[in-house]
């Protein structure tokens, strides 16, 4: 699979998967940003991946800020020359029954989980049409085909799967793919937390019995990322062990 060399930027990569996808593509020589909003865990990340041998630049930016993505691309043509890869990764939620729902937990999610793939693509898009090459891969959620107290969260998400089915047919003649990939659940911090009777729970769940690895997203990213996937666009790839399947279960 042909990656190296080439630059990426993957929003929300201070922890969680996005760290994991970040870290794997250097393992495979891809230039990589680390975004995030905090500015220390972002030097961290990009510490580790130079230690480690890999190239990486760490830009604190709030996505949902217009002139913060726009201003974050610019420095990364500015430092690289191009950019090659965005994988919208960052994302956020709020759950609650409709009824307890506030303005505030809907426009919050809203904004970091749509609003802020939005903004990345346009101004990415505005450089990668330049280059005549891009590969943008949107991080969806499994819980977009529904998910009981996670209206804010799954209409975010179901957003992400309507704006790179559209961005595929815009930007199709331009040499962009644009794909999406909802994960089910992923072994981050938050799955750590929970109770021992509730990961057993979820993993009986689960059609392959487990849960997934950040790895498993890096993996399916860098498909969709790399130079053989250029006739692969506007698709929806689940990486969930098959729980999307019976959406609404677990
Ligand atoms: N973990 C799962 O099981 C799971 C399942 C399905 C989908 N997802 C999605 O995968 C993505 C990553 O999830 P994760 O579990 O690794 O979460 P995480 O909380 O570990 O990582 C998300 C990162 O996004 C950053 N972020 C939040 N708001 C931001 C903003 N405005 N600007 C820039 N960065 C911002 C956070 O600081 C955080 O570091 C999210 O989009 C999430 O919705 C996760």
């Amino acid at each position: 699979m042909q990656i190296k060399g080439r630059v990426a930027l993957v929003t929300g990569s201070a922890s969680g998967m996005g760290r994991g996808t970040a870290e794997i593509m250097a393992q495979h020589g891809v230039k990589i940003v680390i975004n995030d909003i905090n500015q220390e865990q972002v030097d961290e990340v990009v510490k580790g991946i130079k230690e480690a041998g890999g190239e990486a630049i760490g830009i604190a930016a709030d996505i949902t800020k217009k002139d913060q993505v726009e201003a974050m691309f610019q420095k990364v043509v500015d430092t690289f020359g191009r950019i090659d890869i965005l994988v919208n990764n960052a994302g956020i939620s709020k759950d609650k029954g409709i009824l307890k729902m506030s303005e505030a937990d809907w426009d919050s999610v809203l904004a970091v989980d749509l609003k802020g793939v939005f903004l990345c693509c346009q101004a990415a898009i505005k450089f990668m049409r330049e280059q005549n090459y891009g590969r943008i891969v949107n991080i969806s959620s499994r819980a977009w085909l529904g998910g009981p107290g996670q209206a804010n969260y799954s209409a975010a998400k179901a957003g992400v799967v309507g704006l790179t089915r559209t961005l595929a047919l815009e930007m199709g003649k331009k040499g962009i793919t644009v794909n999406c990939i909802p994960p089910g659940i992923i072994e981050t911090a938050m799955w750590q937390a929970l109770p021992e009777a509730t990961k057993e729970r979820l993993n009986q769940a689960q059609p392959t019995g487990k849960i997934g690895a950040p790895r498993d997203i890096a993996r399916a990213v860098m498909f969709f990322a790399s130079d053989e996937a250029g006739y692969i666009t506007g698709q929806t790839m689940y990486v969930c062990g098959g729980k999307s399947l019976f959406a609404n279960i677990g």
